[in-house]
């Protein structure tokens, strides 16, 4: 069941269009990450869902009931905003039994709750310290408490955790995704960090120049990228710009120093870009068999991370592209003349 839907939504700042026509359909309890470039819309379409921004065209329901018009604090939202900071001068406990006196819980009920809360972040031992006397992720998980504390119908999170070391960062990432499946709430998260949209998500919007590219799982966003920004934005991939010609069975693509028969039978003519992601090319020292794709490349650099290593890799053409290798039994020199093969299979197209 949809439960948040986002209904063509314009959004001007004065002459400047931040946002296009952005539609999406949120469920109920789904975690949901909208990621793009700096620029690219990702506050301005969340400081509307929070009521914070008005929509210069547009709808938002709730449910079905329409909330465009409603003021942020009767939404039901909860809020872990950038520069939306913790009271300095409260203690922990009083931060986070602040929306609840707000809403005029008895006493003994808001002690209950933010106990609760207190355990669901692990900081009970926290409760009487100020915000100055935490580290940085400490203070933000108080913060994802208070925001948690009265059972929103949405939380919404922008950047949480880009002030925050990298490991810190991944400890944040798999605590929320734990916090998530414990509350089933809908959650709503604003990153510019791919991994962390991919670790994290059940669907990920990815958002360029104000408008929505795609909205799909990390699995299908990463193997059939429908636009060639998403295909760039989410990993590494090469990409062929070429054509669709006709071949023996069907199909073919034929690209710059590159023809894969691929004998499709259900796609038109005409130009296409192909993809073929890094893990996909085997590095071979010999010409492979009939059936896989070889191109003729030079060793140009390697990246090794222990587990395999990164090439980047000169066709013949003159065109770079990128591919890892197994690097169990020794890594190819720079200047070392290679194959860059793959089966016709693990291309993608798009277009
Ligand atoms: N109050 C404002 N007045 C005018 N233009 C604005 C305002 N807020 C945002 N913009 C413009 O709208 C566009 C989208 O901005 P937004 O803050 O939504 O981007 P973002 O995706 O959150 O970027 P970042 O990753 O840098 O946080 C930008 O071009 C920005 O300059
Ligand atoms: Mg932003």
């Amino acid at each position: 069941m949809a439960s948040l839907e986002i209904s063509h939504i314009n959004k001007f700042y004065g002459a400047t269009q931040a946002l296009f026509d952005v539609s999406l359909s949120i469920g109920k309890g789904e975690f949901v990450t909208l990621l793009g470039p700096s620029g690219s819309g990702k506050t301005t379409l969340l400081k509307i869902l929070a009521g914070f921004e008005s929509v210069s065209d547009g709808a938002i329901t709730l449910g079905g009931r329409n909330i465009t018009e409603l003021k942020p604090e009767v939404r039901n939202f909860g809020l872990v905003f950038q520069g939306y900071a913790l009271f300095p001068h409260m203690t922990v406990r009083d931060n986070i039994a602040y929306p609840l006196k707000v809403r005029r819980l008895p006493r003994d009920q808001i002690e209950t709750r933010v106990r609760e809360m207190l355990d669901l972040v692990q900081l009970t031992r926290f409760i009487d310290r100020r915000p100055s006397e935490l580290s940085g992720g400490q203070q933000q998980r108080v913060a994802l408490a208070r925001a948690l504390v009265f059972k929103p119908d949405v939380l919404l999170l922008d950047e949480p955790m880009s002030a925050l070391d990298k490991k810190l960062r991944v400890d944040l990432q798999e605590e929320l995704r734990q916090i998530h499946q414990t509350l089933g709430t809908t959650f709503i998260n604003v990153t510019h960090d791919q991994e962390e949209a991919m670790h994290m998500s059940d669907r990920i919007a990815v958002m360029n120049h104000g408008r929505i590219e795609q909205f799909d799982t990390a699995f299908n966003l990463y193997r059939n990228p429908a636009s060639r920004f998403t295909a760039d934005f989410i990993g590494k991939s090469n990409i062929f710009a070429g054509e669709m010609v006709r071949g023996a069975s069907g199909l073919d693509f034929r690209g710059d120093a590159l023809e894969v028969q691929l004998g499709l039978t259900d796609r038109p003519q005409g130009r296409v870009d192909l993809m073929v992601r890094p893990e996909d090319i085997t590095i071979l020292t010999e010409a492979p068999d009939a059936g896989r794709v070889a191109l003729a490349a030079e060793v140009l650099h390697s990246t090794y991370s222990g587990d395999r290593a990164l090439y980047a890799l000169r066709l013949g053409s003159g065109k770079e592209i990128s591919a890892y290798g197994a690097a169990r039994s020794g890594i190819h020199a720079a200047g070392a003349k290679v194959f860059a093969s793959f089966a016709p299979g693990d291309v993608t197209l798009i277009g």
